[in-house]
This record gives C-alpha cells, structure tokens and sequence, in this order.
C-alpha cells in the first residue's frame, strides 16, 4: 500500500480542502485528524497550537508513514508550520493563508475584508502578507469565532447561523468591501449563506484550490493503480456530530462513500475514532 498524505484541522473544516484534493487525486490515501477535543484553535496561543500540530504530525508520520503532511487550517499554519518544517526537515509540508495576494488584485473599491480566526488575523504572517501584496489596499481584519461553531454543529444553513454570517460581513460591506478573503477552511462551508448576505458585486476568495494545486506540485504521486482512501480521526468524544458533519462536508452524492463510525483507538496521548 502506498504512503498516505497526512492532514489535521481543529475539526470539521480541514474537510473542505479535503474534498478537493479528493476530487483532485483520487489515487491518494489520505489520513484526517479533526482534533475536536481542542476545537476551536482560533482564540488559543500560538505554543499550545504548536504542541497539538508536532503531537498530530508525529503520529502521522510515525504510525502512518505519511509521505507529506497538508496543513488545512489557517490558524494552525500561522502558528506552527514554520517549527513543524524545522522538526521535519525533509517532510513536506503544504499550509494554508489567507488569500490576500488574489484579494488586493479582485478588488476594485480598495477595500478587502479578511474573515478568519482572531489567531490568524493577529499572526505574524497575515501582517507580512498584507504588506507584500496589498500595498495600497484597506485590509479589514474580521474575526468570526462563531462561525467555527456553528459548523462544528451542523449548522451550516439556519436562520441562526445566517444571523452570525450577517454580524460579521455586515460592517464590512459598510465599509465599502468589495472582496471576502475566507480565511478559515471552516467557512468555505458558509459560501452559499455568505454569498447570500454579501449580494452580487462582491466577490468571495477562498484558498481550498491553490492548495490543492501545491499539494499536486509538490507531493510525490501515488504509484500507478494505487487505491485512493480516506481515515477519519476525531479526538473529542462527539463522534456523531463529527460523523455526520464529515458526511456533508465530503458532499454526499459525489464519488465518496459515507463515513462510518468505526473502531476506537489512542495516538500520541489522545483518544480517537476511526472512521470509515
Ligand atoms: N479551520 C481553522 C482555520 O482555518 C481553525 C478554526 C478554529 O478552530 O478556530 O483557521
């Protein structure tokens, strides 16, 4: 069997990249971590998100040989991707930003809003990113810590979770925002609802293709007629609601089979389930 890509987000919203980069290369094993035992990451110090991500990557690659790890989770690589590329030197490592270079290019009012978690907004690499390519450009910084919740939930269209997507897209478009940055891979799960609420005229930049596209350029192929899979790890104990996220995020009805709620195992200290 050929060596999986590894991957982890704090939860469910990794899942959004995933699907892609299934849909991309369906010859690729994939193993997912949705750490939901520490969910959110958002709102969390940098060196407690370090500890999560060497503990996870760790266990990837030491008990799944994974070939390369995709980090899925803007806040997780804000925080600890540089020190996981110094941990594992040879490894590669694919990480997700804020696509602020796309944004400062779309708009045409000068004014772009960035919706992600506080830890990304006020890391060191949104700031480097925002003077590289957005010279010139009013970046708004809008944190949206309970969109990351109301996902974990399920609650990807209700009237409840239309109302937190108004509250945060509300003051930007007041602001003159003509272009939404998705910084969090929990949102692309929102477009539809975001979509909604910002009308037409505004456009929505998420990032889930350009990583993928990295992940092809740089990830060693799966041989010739290897069987593409994907494993499902949760560590909190909500594993229904985890389940049944996953089911819809991997869009029910394309080539994917539900996920099943499958045996119980420990890695790296934590406690999880496998599915599927
Ligand atoms: N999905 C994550 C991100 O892209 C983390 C959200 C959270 O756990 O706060 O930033």
């Amino acid at each position: 069997m050929s060596a999986p890509i590894g991957a982890f987000d704090s939860g469910l919203g990794g899942l959004t990249v995933i699907r892609a980069l299934r849909e991309r290369l369906p010859a690729e094993r994939i193993v997912y971590i949705g750490d939901t035992a520490h969910v959110p990451y958002g709102g969390r110090p940098a060196e407690e998100i370090q500890a999560f991500s060497l503990a996870i990557t760790r266990y990837l690659v030491e008990t799944h040989s994974a070939k390369a790890i995709v980090v899925p989770c803007n806040t997780a690589t804000s925080a600890a991707v540089p020190l996981l590329r110094e941990v594992f030197p040879h490894l590669p490592i694919i990480g997700t930003e804020p696509g602020v270079k796309p944004a400062a290019r779309a708009t045409r009012t000068g004014v772009v809003g960035v919706l992600a978690t506080v830890g990304t907004l006020n890391g060191d690499r949104m700031a480097q990113l925002v003077s590289t390519f957005a010279e010139g450009v009013t970046v708004l910084k809008q944190p949206c810590p309970r969109w990351v919740e109301l996902v974990e939930a399920g609650k990807f269209d209700t009237p409840e979770t239309e109302d937190a997507v108004r509250d945060c897209v509300g003051p930007l478009l007041s602001r003159n925002a003509d272009v939404l940055v998705l910084g969090c891979t929990h949102f692309p799960a929102l477009t539809p609802l975001i979509a909604r609420v910002a009308g037409a005229g505004v456009t929505i930049i998420d990032t889930t293709e350009a990583v993928v596209r990295r992940v092809t350029d740089v990830v060693p192929a799966a041989p010739p007629g290897s069987v593409g899979g994907l494993t499902l790890y949760a560590t909190g104990t909500d594993i229904e609601r985890f389940a049944s996220g996953a089911d819809y995020l991997l869009g029910a009805g394309n080539s994917i089979p539900p996920v099943g709620i499958g045996e119980l195992r420990t890695f790296g200290g934590y406690r999880g389930i496998v599915l599927n």
